[in-house]
């Protein structure tokens, strides 16, 4: 494994590997690797012959300089793990390199990133935005991995991909959970037992209302409702939001659309969570 910080070493690794004739994939990561990421790395490992792991903690996606500070730092753990797993490149660039002084143009998503987590998080979407163009412009892959955990993110990715042209497949692998149900997630290890505990309300009630759902309760306000203040009451919980959408257009549809997204996010304490199922769906695939 390469492990490099360099746009033109990365460049030049990807480069040759393409005059071999090498179908490139890339996982972009923030680091503090969890089975989530592994799950996609697993899928570009099977999928492409040159699978490239990006870390990088991208501050301008943090609205909240805090949770900026705390998010985990786990290079060398990171590293083991991507070795472990059969990577062939890790670029893992600093700050100078990816926003080089002077640097003035950012992506910006439109709509899609102006709801749910955009309206709660404002500059979120134009931060990630932003850093996937560029990562994607310096690894140049034929695919790139995102988890469905991120359900509103991948449907940005999407859209960006389309409308500047990158010739890219995005592949949406399933969310991985812990046997309590709580989605993995890089923020869960900041949890403190109780709070985890909490947490886990998060997968119950959207289990619940795909149930319900599934089980043919198809009044999609009184669901939406339903969801709304089951959250609501749950002590220790903060919710931001809790709706079911349109899973291609993430608009609160009154119609039996399908395919149709259940989407929470709230904080416990000052940990904030977000989670989504496919009601359709009988597994977490997309
Ligand atoms: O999902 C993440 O970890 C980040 O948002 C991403 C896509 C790596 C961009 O920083």
């Amino acid at each position: 494994m390469r492990t490099t910080g360099s746009v033109t070493e990365v460049r030049e690794l990807i480069a040759e590997a393409r005059r071999a004739g090498s179908r490139v994939g890339v996982v972009p990561t923030m680091g503090a690797l969890h089975r989530g990421h592994t799950s996609l790395i697993e899928a570009a490992v099977a999928g492409c012959d040159l699978v490239v792991v990006t870390l990088f903690v991208n501050g301008p996606q943090f609205n909240d300089p805090d949770d900026f500070l705390r998010y985990p730092r786990r290079l060398q753990d990171d590293l083991d793990t991507c070795r472990g797993k059969g990577v062939d490149v890790v670029f893992a660039p600093d700050e100078q390199t990816i926003y080089p002084p002077g640097g003035q143009t950012t992506v910006d998503v439109g709509h899609l990133g102006t709801l749910f987590e955009g309206q709660h998080r404002p500059g979120h979407f134009q931060g990630v935005a932003t850093v996937v163009v560029k990562m994607l412009n310096i690894t140049t892959p034929d695919t790139a991995f995102f988890g469905q955990k991120d359900f509103q993110q991948q449907l940005v990715i999407r859209q960006l991909c389309q409308d500047l042209h990158l010739p890219i497949d995005i592949v949406t692998c399933p969310t991985i959970r812990d046997d309590d149900g709580l989605a993995l997630s890089s923020r869960n290890v900041l949890l403190a037992p109780e709070q985890r505990v909490i947490a886990t309300s998060l997968s119950r009630v959207l289990r619940h209302a795909r149930e319900q759902w599934q089980n043919g309760f198809n009044d999609l306000p009184a669901l939406r409702q339903q969801l709304r203040e089951q959250l609501e009451s749950t002590p220790g919980l903060e919710l931001d939001y809790a709706t079911i959408v349109d899973a291609n257009t993430l608009e609160e549809t009154t119609a039996d659309s399908d395919p149709l997204v259940a989407l929470v996010a709230a904080s416990v304490g000052n940990i904030r969570l977000i989670d989504n199922l496919l009601l359709n769906a009988t597994s977490e695939t997309a």
